[in-house]
């Protein structure tokens, strides 16, 4: 579904919609004062703490500390991606999402046509389900599937079918153009024939249910043992798992999930009672595998077989690890004994002492350096040196917080330097990195005050404008940040904050902005009449505007009794002089 959503699109459906309708159609809320409240629909509570503000169109809940728009709520509540949350909320609004032209127009697929390759596939699927269960061609995947131990009850949970072993089982009975479209069928010198025949064949959904994809096994053991629809409008392999959609029809809040590689080790998995697995396509984990995954549970496991091949993938999932890994998110490494796979081994060990080795699996950290510094000599320096450079690229990758200061903090330990922020700057990890994050969201009062006015009330941006304020020399704690906002709301417009929260979407300010947007500024716990919030956002940057000329002026008398100012340096003493006088400060 190429073709970009436009901005403007983006920013008219925040507008236009109410998020206290949206809310309230997934979580009941109840009005209180000014705000709407409920029992957080993200951490369990007894007594509400998550509120919705229609004034700023946001949700943010006291206890948990969640807290987004209208298109945030949708993707966190319904584990939606943006692009599905941004639809969802059209499709509540009533209204069609547009597409920017992309470079191949003729790529772009239009929406018919992909409900079309849904139900094509969903008819295949009920084909082969047919076909395993009520043909006599059929009972020889039945007894394969009875040899491995599927139960009845597991094919149908998975909807587990047959592939009649002909040209043109699919060809003489759907659309072959389609068939071809969706991967089902090849089309060769003009003649439509099916892909996978004489196969056990396992439907491939997506998260809601919706067939994108099949994979089909020989029943002995010719080659290839596995085929796989080929990448298609709605199959793609990196970003789709196994058996995801079992998964949470299971339970939509796993502790954990599993990421195994077989499609047989996702099924044995649940027929022993081990619910929360899934497998990567015959490709490698992926990063957009792990955000998926993410989106469901905190924690994954990555379970690998236990010999060299295995060993090698494992540490290829490192990469994207490190690129999804923040605080709360957790991944740990589970190595298989040699031989085994995860259907044998459930099979050997029962479900309880497969449970068992997941959770002794070993944690990412442990993992890691066990894996790095088992090849390298760290009595010696070169080797404490090479482990160094063989975890910079990873640690690069790791977002800020407490996870990648204790990741660092243990690199300084085995290395024993005190060198390691990644950045390349000899900074000390606890003095440096730490405090100036401590310093960007702790602003002093007044502009950390100003600055959360403004962001919930983004139409003070006439006030500002008013001023036309003189930038040069200013200091003040939180300034690149005020005037980025500022440029922000000048060029954007906002109707209101969600709007502008939606332009930091992504952006290493996010989460500055969500917590000035949530901040709590009025003592009193009442709602202050607009023209209350205009004096006191006022009020507030005029007293900051005059602290830092004054603070300026100082700078520049002090610096011109000991040495002569340059020409811009007089130019500005020159007009902070002026605006003095002029009685501002
Ligand atoms: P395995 O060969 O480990 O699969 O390949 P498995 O699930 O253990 O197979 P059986 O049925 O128990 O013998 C792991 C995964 O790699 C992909 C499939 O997705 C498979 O589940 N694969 C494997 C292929 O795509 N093609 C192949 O020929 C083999
Ligand atoms: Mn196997």
């Amino acid at each position: 579904m190429s073709g970009r959503i436009p901005r403007y699109f983006i920013d008219d459906l925040l507008a236009r919609v109410d998020i206290v309708d949206l809310i309230d159609s997934h979580v009941p809320l109840k009005k209180t004062g000014t705000n709407f409240v409920a029992r957080c629909p993200f951490h369990t509570e007894k007594t509400p703490s998550f509120s919705v503000s229609r004034n700023k169109q946001l949700f943010h809940c006291f206890g948990c500390g969640v807290s987004g728009n209208a298109i945030g709520f949708l993707m966190d509540f319904s584990h939606l991606d943006f692009v599905e949350a941004v639809e969802d909320l059209a499709t509540f609004a009533g209204v069609d999402v547009p597409r920017e032209a992309s470079d191949h127009p003729s790529t772009i697929p239009k929406k018919e046509n992909i409900n079309d390759h849904y139900q094509l596939l969903e008819q295949v699927a009920a084909f082969y389900v047919k076909s395993l269960r009520t043909d006599e061609a059929g009972k020889k995947a039945v007894n394969y599937l009875k040899a491995r131990g599927v139960s009845d009850e597991l094919a149908k949970a998975f909807m587990l079918g047959y592939a009649p072993d002909e040209w043109q089982a699919l060809a003489n009975r759907f659309d072959q153009n389609q068939l071809v479209q969706a991967g089902m069928s090849v089309n060769k010198d003009g003649k439509v024939y099916d892909r996978f025949r004489g196969r056990v064949m396992y439907p491939i959904r997506d998260k809601r249910g919706r067939i994108v994809g099949f994979g089909g096994r020989v029943l002995d053991d010719s080659l290839p043992k596995y085929l796989n629809s080929p990448e298609t409008l709605v199959f793609q392999k990196g970003k789709e798992v196994y058996g995801l959609f079992e998964l949470l029809r299971n339970n939509s809040k796993p502790k954990r999930i599993l990421i195994v590689e077989g499609y047989m080790d996702v099924i044995t998995l649940a027929g022993s009672g081990i619910h929360y697995s899934v497998a990567t396509l015959g490709t490698a984990t992926s990063q957009a595998h792990l955000d998926l995954l993410f989106r469901f549970s905190s924690e994954l496991v990555f379970c690998f077989d236990g010999d060299k091949a295995g060993r090698e993938a494992a540490w290829r999932a490192m990469e994207p690890a490190f690129s999804t890994l923040k605080d709360g998110r957790q991944v740990r490494i589970m190595l298989l004994p040699q031989l085994h796979d995860p259907d044998s081994l459930v099979r050997e060990e029962a479900a309880e002492g497969f449970t068992e080795r997941v959770q002794q699996s070993q944690p990412l950290s442990d993992y890691f350096f066990d894996t790095l510094s088992g090849e390298l000599n760290l009595n010696e320096m070169e080797g404490r040196s090479q482990l160094i450079n063989k975890a910079k690229p990873y640690f690069e990758k790791l977002s800020q917080g407490v996870f990648r200061d204790m990741m660092f903090a243990r690199l300084n330990e085995l290395t024993r330097t005190n060198v390691l922020d990644v950045s390349g700057n000899s900074a000390r990890l606890n003095a440096t990195s730490t405090s100036n994050r401590r310093h960007e969201s702790r602003l002093p009062s007044l502009p950390r005050l100003i600055i959360a006015l403004l962001v919930q009330h983004p139409e003070l941006i006439n006030k500002v404008e008013q001023k036309e304020i003189i930038w040069d020399g200013l200091e003040f704690s939180g300034i690149q940040l005020f005037r980025d906002i500022l440029a922000v709301v000048l060029e954007t417009k906002p109707a209101n904050t969600a709007v502008l929260l939606e332009h930091y979407r992504n952006h290493p300010n996010e989460k500055v902005i969500k917590d000035l947007a949530s901040l709590s500024l009025l003592t009193s716990g009442q709602s202050v009449a607009a023209e209350g919030v205009e004096n006191e956002f006022n009020d507030a940057l005029d007293r900051l505007l005059t602290q830092a000329r004054e603070a300026c002026l100082d700078r520049l008398l002090a610096k011109g009794k000991s040495k002569s100012l340059d020409r811009v340096e007089k130019e500005l003493l020159r007009k902070l002089l002026v605006i003095k006088h002029s009685g501002a400060i």
